[in-house]
């Protein structure tokens, strides 16, 4: 039996860092593990141009513990009017490493967002032109859809479209839930990829559902039906190079979670290498650890890997159930639970 592991330094490609007081408090969860993250643009208001994403760089960068190499690559929250020319100078001068695409509406602050795909066509020739990756969360919105079908639904009313029309684009479907999803991307061109979040693969839509309403399971996309989950397992521990590691964390407060209409989003990034390993270890694919952490965003994103490694063995890492944050507490994933991996060094 593998007892430790040392594998390159990983990264976080989709992660959500907020700002304030709570940036501050999450962003060295991330970087004592993470050599680099897409920071998502979904602030209030949302990071939009060049220069709004090239402040909030500098915010993250000054809340990086004292001696800790991490750099939060940026991404520019695609409106019904971005500036394709300040986008792709953006590109250019280092401050944007991708655009969001955020279906208006889909999530936590897109109200912003592009109400239509159509909309942003010239952004995304220039995006295709300028080799800028296009992330996507890849639901619609409309309100006879299913929450659980608006992933699919997208796939076809969207994904196909945008892949069919813009073959050079780099495209990275977000969050995968589904194996619509995974079938999309793995029939789709080597320009087409997909993260998946620790909590997709450990949990199905039960865990929000059943016993009372369980609001920490709750993010956007929502879990689905056992079958996705296994599905979404099968393909992070493959070793297919199209999948990789995006945790999604996404704090929200445990008074916004714990409300009468609690916040989408689960806060992974204490625990989230153990989190992954976890479901490698049960899988018996820990020689595809690396690969899905560390190799396979480095080579769809066109950066180097890490020279530095991390070491995991196996040990428990005890979860809390809370943690204190910005004068209130926060609750991360796994809470209360013994996870059977630790960092070691
Ligand atoms: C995210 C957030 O809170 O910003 N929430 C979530 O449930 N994942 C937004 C997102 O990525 O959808
Ligand atoms: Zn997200």
């Amino acid at each position: 039996m593998t007892d430790t592991l040392t594998i390159r330094r990983p990264d976080d490609w989709h992660l959500h860092f907020r700002d304030d007081e709570v940036m501050q408090a999450v962003v060295p969860y991330t970087a004592r593990q993470f050599g680099r993250a897409i920071v998502m643009p979904n602030l209030s208001p949302p990071v939009t141009d060049t220069a709004s994403a090239s402040a909030y760089r500098s915010r993250i960068l000054a809340a990086v513990p004292e001696g800790v190499d991490f750099m939060p690559l940026m991404t520019c929250y695609l409106t019904d009017n971005t500036d394709p020319e300040d986008l792709a100078d953006g590109a250019k001068a280092g401050v944007f490493t991708a655009a969001k695409l955020y279906p208006a509406n889909a999530t936590t602050n897109s109200a912003h967002g592009v109400s239509d795909v159509a909309k942003i066509y010239p952004v995304l020739e220039a995006m295709e032109r300028a080799d800028i990756v296009l992330c996507v969360h890849g639901e619609v919105t409309d309100n006879d859809i299913d929450v659980f079908d608006r992933e699919a639904e997208f796939i076809e009313r969207h994904m196909r479209a945008i892949v069919r029309d813009f073959p050079s684009l780099r495209v990275v479907f977000e969050h995968i839930t589904t194996s619509d999803a995974v079938d999309f991307v793995m029939a789709a061109s080597d320009n087409v990829a997909a993260t998946i979040t620790p909590q997709h693969l450990h949990i199905n839509r039960n865990a929000m559902l059943v016993g009372g309403i369980q609001p920490h399971n709750y993010c956007l996309p929502v879990a689905k039906r056992e079958g996705h989950r296994l599905a979404l397992r099968k393909a992070a521990t493959s070793g297919a190079t199209k999948f990789f590691l995006g945790t999604d964390s996404a704090p929200h407060l445990r008074s916004a979670k714990e409300s009468s209409c609690g916040c989408a989003g689960i806060f992974n990034a204490p625990f989230a290498l153990e989190s992954y390993l976890t479901v490698f270890d049960e899988e018996e694919a820990l020689e595809h650890f690396e690969a899905f952490a560390s190799l396979n965003g480095p080579r769809f994103y066109r950066v180097p890997v890490h020279d530095q490694t991390i070491t995991l063995e196996r040990g428990d890492t005890h979860v809390p159930q809370t943690i204190a944050m910005a004068g209130e507490e926060i609750v991360p994933w796994h809470a209360g639970e013994m996870l059977s991996w630790r960092i070691s060094s």
